[in-house]
């Protein structure tokens, strides 16, 4: 195989009391990249879209893994890669987890699979430290599984893919900035034990459920009483958009990683749409632009969409 063309998912961070643990891979929005395998060791980045990302390889969140990959496994081949990136950079959707794992992700198919999945993961979360200083794998793991993925521990890595229950998701994306660095700044640094035993039983409950399908259990336990109360404050109609969704039958949701996007769980296609429409009014109505997005719950992750 000497080229690839990948479809890399979006994906939601945190599934709102998994802090850095949990997260999930949607069908929309999603990148595409190609790949093309090269005889001499460089590495090529192009993007086609207007977001103005760095090209230079060791700035490009993808040029990075893929210069570690180089190094670390004394690869003698370079790659050239074309990311048409559609979601958004800063949206909380795993903009730039999709650039980190579809690197590590195509450079691995494209060597003819010499690396496992957690190993898959390791190297793309440099792509991920670059982006946003921290190496954490929330979005990365369920973008590389599909489906819902539990990051047990990074260090040793220890991944744990969960049951993909039949559900929808709908996501907003209000146009207003909110970097990942900063919303993790202004987090509190110590919990009080109260507050860890209550994040402990919903993240228990929700795992739970997710296993069970039960998906009363599911949103019983998508409440976040240490993240979601800090950062909510700087998402407009953060409060009106969660308390809507759930009177128009959504199971549960909350912050979308590290925010401004907003998504809620639904177990019917016509109630995840409803959710939308109310979402993008409740935008609408003080003029901030915004992006919805209704798809399910994606249990394939990155896919071969082409290959030659
Ligand atoms: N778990 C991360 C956070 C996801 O909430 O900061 C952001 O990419």
């Amino acid at each position: 195989m000497k080229k690839i063309k990948l479809k890399v998912p979006a994906t939601v961070a945190n599934m709102v009391c998994g802090f850095d643990i949990l997260g999930m891979a949607v069908h929309d929005p999603y990148d595409e990249m190609e790949f093309r395998l090269l005889e001499t060791p460089e590495i090529i980045i192009k993007h086609t879209d207007l977001f103005g990302l760095p090209e230079e390889p060791s700035g490009n969140v993808a040029g990075v893994v893929l210069l570690k990959m180089q190094e670390s496994l004394n690869l003698k081949n370079g790659f050239e890669v074309i990311i048409h990136k559609h979601i958004k950079p800063g949206s909380g959707l795993g903009s730039s987890a999709a650039s980190a794992a579809g690197a590590a992700f195509g450079a691995n198919a494209l060597l003819g699979n010499p690396l496992s999945k957690e190993e898959v993961v390791h190297f793309a979360m440099f792509g991920e430290e670059l982006a946003s200083g921290v190496r954490h794998a929330d979005n990365i793991a369920p973008c590389i599984y599909g489906g819902i993925t539990l990051v047990k521990s990074t260090s040793p890595m220890d991944i744990i893919p969960l049951n993909s229950p039949d559900l929808f998701v709908t996501a907003v994306h209000p146009q207003v900035e909110v970097k990942t660095s900063d919303a993790r700044q202004i987090l509190k640094k110590n919990i009080t034990l109260k507050s860890a035993v209550e994040q402990w039983g919903n993240i228990a409950g929700l795992v739970a459920g997710i296993e069970k399908n039960d998906f009363s259990l599911i949103g019983r336990s998508l409440n976040d009483v240490i993240i979601e109360p800090i950062r909510s404050i700087l998402i407009p109609k953060f409060d009106e958009i969660k308390t809507k969704s759930l009177q128009l039958g959504a199971l549960g949701g909350g912050i979308s990683g590290s925010g401004p996007s907003i998504f809620m769980l639904s177990e019917k296609k016509e109630t995840a749409e409803k959710i939308a429409q109310m979402m993008q009014s409740a935008y609408d109505e003080i003029d901030i632009e915004s992006f919805v997005y209704v798809s399910k719950i994606n249990p394939a992750g990155i896919q071969i969409v082409e290959e030659a």
